[in-house]
């Protein structure tokens, strides 16, 4: 049964909230991840209200075929538009690979503060976001440098786990997360491998409380905090993202979240690099 009700707006102080986005997102199936990030996203957006860094959905509506999520729209480009923008800025204006990583860090560092300044304010309201990642802020139209977080279908309550669901991007996964998914035997394909090696590893099993459980034990704060160094990273050396190295070297998700595992440090990659004072801050 679903009845409509009334749908309180708080407008939050930023400009650009005049205007609305609405995303939605098919029902295939009740299990799909989704179908289950949508439904997370409208569960925990009340909570993450009053805040002018975060922009949840402000209200939502089943439609006949899924569920329509509304949000303030305070820009029109995302961090990862930004960066292609000020990419194609450097082209046109002739200058060399060495000057144009300058002008990457120079907006990064600008950016840096607001970013976490939304981060604190989620993880002051009691929540991580776990999916961080370039395509997940939007700039505010008013200041272009300061990004605002969006899209909390992976939103998870820091106390007890509440709106936890399974999902991430293979490029950005956190390695916490894989290690927790592979030590229950949750990636399946390194465990089918290391049958065939003879390797006879133990593995875990899910905890009580099942993935839940899994991921309020595994991830947390500092999740999101590597997560904003992987956006660095990801706008910083176009093409490349820690642990992994080059993306065009890899075929699918396995090989991916494999190189994620396997690495065991960061490797900073070749051509121009960030002064040293900005490469501090990545290591491990
Ligand atoms: N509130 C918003 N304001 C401006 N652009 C947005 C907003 N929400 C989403 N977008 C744009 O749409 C894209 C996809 O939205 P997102 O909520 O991240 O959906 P998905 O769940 O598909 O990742 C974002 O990368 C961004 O470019
Ligand atoms: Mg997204």
């Amino acid at each position: 049964m679903f009845t409509r009700g009334l749908v309180r707006i708080e407008k939050p102080v930023f400009r650009g909230c005049e205007h609305v986005i609405v995303k939605h997102v098919m029902m295939t199936n009740p299990r799909d991840t989704r179908w289950r990030q949508a439904l997370n996203e409208a569960l925990v957006a009340p909570m993450l209200a009053g805040h002018n860094t975060l922009v949840p959905a402000i209200a939502w509506s089943h439609t006949n075929s899924g569920i329509a999520l509304a949000s303030f729209r305070p820009g029109d480009d995302s961090v990862r538009t930004c960066f292609c923008k000020l990419e194609d800025a450097c082209e046109a204006a002739g200058l060399s690979p060495e000057e144009t990583m300058a002008a990457r860090v120079h907006q990064a560092g600008a950016m840096v503060p607001n970013m976490l300044k939304a981060l604190h304010d989620l993880h002051s309201s009691g929540f991580i976001h776990r999916d961080g990642k370039a395509d997940n802020w939007v700039v505010d139209a008013a200041n272009p440098l300061r990004p605002l977080l969006i899209d909390f279908g992976l939103a998870q309550r820091i106390s007890d786990g509440l709106g936890a669901t399974n999902g991430y991007t293979p490029t950005h996964a956190p390695p916490e997360h894989l290690a927790a998914l592979d030590a229950a035997g949750l990636l399946e394909w390194r465990f089918d491998r290391e049958l065939k090696r003879g390797k006879t590893r133990e593995r875990g099993v899910l905890p009580v409380g099942g993935m839940t459980e899994l991921l309020h034990k595994a991830l947390g704060p500092a999740t999101d905090i590597y997560l904003l160094g992987a956006t660095l990273w990801e706008v910083l050396f176009p093409g490349t993202m820690p642990y992994i190295g080059d993306l065009s070297r890899h075929t699918g998700e396995r090989s991916v979240l494999d190189a994620i595992l396997e690495t065991p440090g960061l490797r900073f990659p070749p051509g121009p690099q960030p002064p040293e004072s900005v490469k501090v801050r990545f290591a491990p």
